[in-house]
């Protein structure tokens, strides 16, 4: 296997490179005037399988037309099989419909990036594992979890003081591993999003926090709506400390400012989305890992 590091994705691309030992595709890449990219691939790839490593947030358009165009460059040479390992996979989340014709992207994304040439997809943590494994079943698809780097990193802080928190019933099995993994209790709040307004209510199911060390746990930040109303909450039955660790932090500076200024002690994610504003836990390795056990 070759590694082919895609525009927004160069270091990641070359740090599992070394990590495994496999050689690294050059890929020329510029900016023409009017944004568009240009892209040459500079290396043999005839009978040879290639992982893209690109991330697909932010300008998650940009990114895919950029995996497509390779993937489709490789497959021209003869590139045996294509992967693509993306940490942060968009367009994950519209992946039912909801009302009459609503275009479900995550199928519509799958069904790009095979008909493209992607034989192969590797992500972190995707939103529905569900709906990922079984939409377009010609597409390979590995879901990777994250969770055993997390589990790693909140050994070294917990003690039984500390219980970790949902804001919503979707996170329940994830909240059920750290539970059982560090020994700590776990409850999650109720969370109702207006299907309309889009307005969030947050209601308690019955929270014994007080004076406890708190874990806030989501799979993703965005708009920031969800984390902010259940630290709201929970600063209100007035824990010792409150931490929030999030999955996937898509949200925008100002929401972790925001979430910081309301009174959480500690802001940590992962680094599927790269940014230095908060405390991140590295994925590189985990990523090298379950590539060299399922491919080499
Ligand atoms: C919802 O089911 C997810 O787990 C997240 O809680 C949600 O997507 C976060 O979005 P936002 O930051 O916009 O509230």
């Amino acid at each position: 296997m070759k590694i082919l590091a895609g525009p927004a994705s160069i270091e990641l691309g070359k740090k599992i490179a070394n990590e495994l030992n496999l050689s690294l595709i050059n890929l020329e890449n510029k900016l023409f005037t009017d944004g568009e990219t240009y892209l040459q691939i500079d290396g043999e790839v005839e009978n040879e399988e290639v992982m893209i490593v690109q991330n697909t947030f932010p300008n998650q358009e940009k990114r895919l037309i950029e995996i497509m165009l390779i993937a489709s460059t490789l497959k021209e040479f003869e590139a045996s099989k294509v992967y693509l390992f993306a940490p942060y996979l968009c367009y994950a989340r519209a992946d039912r419909r909801r009302i009459a014709k609503e275009i479900i992207s995550h199928k519509v994304t799958l069904e790009l990036l095979y008909k493209s040439g992607v034989d192969s997809v590797l992500t972190f943590n995707v939103h529905n594992r569900e709906a990922f494994t079984s939409l377009v079943p010609e597409l390979e698809k590995y879901d990777i979890s994250i969770l055993p780097e997390i589990r790693d990193y909140l050994k070294d802080i917990v003690d039984e003081n500390f219980v970790i928190v949902g804001p919503d019933r979707g996170i329940t099995n994830e909240l059920q591993y750290f539970s059982d993994e560090l020994t700590i209790p776990f409850n999650s709040l109720d969370k109702f999003r207006d299907p309309e307004t889009h307005e969030i209510t947050m209601t308690d199911t019955g929270l014994d926090i007080e004076d406890k060390n708190v874990i806030l746990l989501d799979d993703v930040i965005t708009s920031g709506g969800t984390a902010i109303d259940a630290c709201k909450l929970i600063l209100s039955r007035k824990p010792k400390s409150l931490f929030f660790l999030v999955i996937h932090a898509i949200a925008k500076p100002d929401v972790f400012v925001k979430i910081k200024e309301i009174g959480v002690d500690k802001v940590i994610s992962t680094n599927t989305i790269t940014r230095s504003d908060i405390e991140q836990i590295e994925i590189s390795s985990a990523a090298s890992k379950f590539i060299k056990d399922k491919f080499l």
